[in-house]
């Protein structure tokens, strides 16, 4: 079963919390994006503080586009947010992180922007519990579709086939049967979703689409 999972990136309090609030009915998970302005260039609200105010059963993911990874997450630590995305960029010991998130009865993730070369992380990915690759270059919803990162995709299934991987950005119906044959167990959409008149239909669309490799 592929997982589908909405994306909601904004500088804006009150949009996160009505995204939050208009994905709610159709989905268990929504994937938070936090950028900082320096590791990408777009900076987004914090998240933690409009998310401590939401009363909701919904489970996050939150993408930490940052340069210091550490202090968002002492924050979101006070959320119901289980499963955390630290990237291979930001300056930090990921090894180390990934214990602390295992420590706090979190998941880390490890994502990885297109240009980066995976193989200077294993011992990093071997400790995380899923890698996300990036399709797009990070930062803002609705960017270029990068197709040199499915074969990135497939080589590195082939050779850690164990490890699951989830795909972020510029995933559509017409994307994600070339992800999922690529290894992909895990789509994160922002644009294709959030800006569509049926959010419903949308993700299942998306659902269907993945499910028909
Ligand atoms: C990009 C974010 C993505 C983004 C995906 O910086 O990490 O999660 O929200 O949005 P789309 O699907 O529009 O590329
Ligand atoms: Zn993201």
């Amino acid at each position: 079963m592929i997982e589908v999972i909405p994306a909601i990136l904004t500088d804006s309090s009150l949009k996160l919390k009505e995204l939050v609030r208009n994905l709610e009915p159709y989905t268990t998970r929504v994937h938070i994006d936090i950028a900082d302005g320096e590791l990408v260039p777009n900076k987004t609200v914090t998240g933690y503080d409009e998310i401590k105010e939401i009363e909701s059963a919904l489970k996050f993911d939150v993408h930490l586009m940052v340069s210091d990874p550490a202090p968002y997450i002492k924050e979101w630590l006070h959320t119901q947010a289980d499963r955390f995305i630290i990237h291979s960029e930001s300056k930090c010991d990921h090894g180390s992180l990934i214990n602390y998130l295992h420590q706090c009865k979190r998941k880390a993730g490890l994502a990885f922007n297109p240009e980066t070369d995976v193989n200077k992380f294993k011992d990093s990915v071997i400790k995380a519990d899923f890698v996300q690759f990036m399709m797009i270059h990070p930062g803002f919803q609705g960017q270029p579709f990068l197709t040199e990162v499915v074969d990135k995709i497939s080589v590195f299934h082939k050779e850690n086939p164990d490890i699951i991987i989830m795909c972020d950005g510029g995933v559509t119906p017409e994307r994600a049967p070339v992800l999922v044959k690529a290894g992909a167990s895990a789509l994160v959409s922002g644009s294709y979703i959030v800006k569509s008149q049926n959010i419903e239909e949308a993700i299942q669309n998306l659902k269907t689409a993945a499910g028909s490799m």
